[in-house]
Formats: C-alpha cells, structure tokens, sequence
C-alpha cells in the first residue's frame, strides 16, 4: 500500500491509498481522481495518463522504456524532465508519499 498525492493544475491535491500491484494510473481511476484519461487502459499507447513527478522526489521509479520515452513526445500538454506515464508506474511500499502534478489537459 502507498499514499498517492495528486495535484491538480489548480493546486489542490486529491491523497489516496493504493494497493500494490495496481499503477499510478490505476490508483487514480480507481479512486475517481479526475485529470487522468487512461484511454488505453494502461498499455503505453494513448498517452493520456501523462503526470509530472515533483521536483523533489527522492522515491525509486522504475526507468523509463522507450516506449514511454515515445509515447510522452506526443501528450496533450509539453512534456518536461519530470514527465512520466502514470500507467507505466507501478505502486510498491517503496514508493509510499509519492507526490504527482497532473497536466493542464491529457487530450
Ligand atoms: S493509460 Fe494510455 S499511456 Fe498510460
């Protein structure tokens, strides 16, 4: 189980309990979390569930493939140093506090 936070454009932040072995992804559809799309259900293909990691974090992520690296060249909003697919995110202990931004806009 790890605390997710999301934060919206706006600034107010959603925090939820994940279970493993779900995704960012999954934890924030699971958990009615608006401003994730996930068209693809999570196969690394629409792009839709594009979030910014903060800055700060210090918590492992798993690397980036490169079919994530392709896929984040064409979301909604620009891609930054920060960017990942929150569906390529899987949720552990380890990643307990995880802190995302989601974009303006997924499509
Ligand atoms: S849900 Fe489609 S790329 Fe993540």
């Amino acid at each position: 189980m790890a605390k997710i936070t999301y934060q919206h454009p706006n600034g107010t932040v959603t925090v939820v309990d994940v279970e493993a072995p779900n995704t960012v992804m999954r934890g924030a559809k699971l958990n009615n979390v608006e401003g994730i799309e996930a068209q693809c259900g999570g196969s690394a293909q629409c792009g839709t569930c594009h979030v910014y990691i903060d800055p700060a974090n210090t918590l492992p992520l798993p690397a980036m493939d490169d079919v994530e690296d392709d896929v984040l060249y064409g979301t909604a909003c620009e891609r930054s140093e920060f960017s990942r697919l929150s569906c390529q995110l899987p949720v552990s202990d380890a990643i307990d506090g995880l802190l995302v931004h989601l974009p303006e806009a997924q499509s």
